[in-house]
């Protein structure tokens, strides 16, 4: 069978980004992952690197919105799942204004957001509650706290995820299931490449928005995904745990352009 002798981590999204660094830790670490992403060819590039570095890794090529991808998943673990990493998460199928948004843009922010990870956890839950262990991580958003202007769906289908990240984790704790969730921001992936992010904002400038002053890496948010999977969080249920490195913290302050402190108002360099 596989994984008898290893946990078994499924990740969504796992070929890319946040979720591919997510695959390639949990692989460095002995575990068996299946590798869930849309994207064929990026998740072969994984799965060969997973293989190079000594891991194990299976495929499984789909929309996980789709019932037909998450049966595929749950078929590919073979009935075990110590660990499910629910990463997919999108914000770009919007308008630039809440008013010139369309429900159809609406439903894919919830279908990309929220609904796989009810869809997937469903599917999966039932039989880590009769091995009496599992662990579930979700990826949420600072937005799922702080507002964006531009991006009010996303933010409250990221808001679902972490409510319902507490809320199965104090459901399902007796039976020994851990659910908890990350909330990154400035993530330097595909989806937010860092030079996308800046837009023309001076380089050099980063420790004015973000304390840490730099953007984040993947393996930045892997490596708590990876903590909060393990047994070292095995006392930790129902948490969103913010990878941002401190925005949140910050929460509008920022460091004036020309080093004179910090403000939380409007600010000529
Ligand atoms: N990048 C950031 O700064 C940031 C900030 C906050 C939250 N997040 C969240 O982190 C998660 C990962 O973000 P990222 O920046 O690494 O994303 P990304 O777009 O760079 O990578 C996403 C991966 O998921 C795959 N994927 C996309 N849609 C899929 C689908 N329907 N089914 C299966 N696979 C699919 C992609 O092919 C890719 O491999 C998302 O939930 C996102 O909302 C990211």
């Amino acid at each position: 069978m596989l994984g008898e002798d290893s946990r078994v981590s499924v990740v969504t999204g796992g070929a890319l980004g946040i979720g591919g660094a997510v695959s390639r830790r949990l692989a460095a670490a002995g575990d068996l992952v299946i590798l869930n992403d849309i994207d064929a060819d990026a998740a072969d590039r994984a799965q060969a690197d997973i293989k190079a570095a000594g891991g194990r890794c299976v495929t499984v090529i789909g929309d996980i919105v789709e019932d037909e991808t998450v049966s595929k998943v749950v078929a590919a673990a073979e009935g075990r799942v110590d660990v499910l990493v629910n990463n997919v998460g999108d914000f770009r199928p919007a308008a630039a204004s809440f008013q010139d948004s369309t429900p159809e843009q609406w439903q894919r922010l919830y279908e990309l957001n929220l609904l796989h990870v009810f869809k997937l956890t469903h599917a999966v839950l039932p039989a880590m509650i009769e091995r009496g262990s599992g662990s579930i991580v979700n990826n949420s958003t600072v937005e799922a706290f702080r507002g964006i202007p531009q991006h009010p769906v996303y933010a409250a289908f990221n808001a679902g995820v972490s409510a319902f990240t507490r809320s199965l984790a104090v459901a399902v704790g007796r039976h020994g299931v851990r659910v908890n969730a990350i909330a990154p921001d400035l993530a330097d992936t595909e989806q937010t490449p860092a030079e996308w992010m800046r837009r023309g904002y001076d380089e050099g400038l980063e420790h004015t928005w973000v304390p840490l002053a730099r953007f984040g890496e993947p393996d930045d948010y892997a490596a708590v995904v990876a903590f909060l999977a393990s047994d070292d969080a095995r006392f930790v249920t129902g948490h969103t745990i913010p990878v941002d490195g401190g925005t949140l913290a910050a929460s509008g302050w920022f460091v004036r352009a020309d080093d004179q402190g910090w403000t939380n108002r409007p600010h000529r360099a």
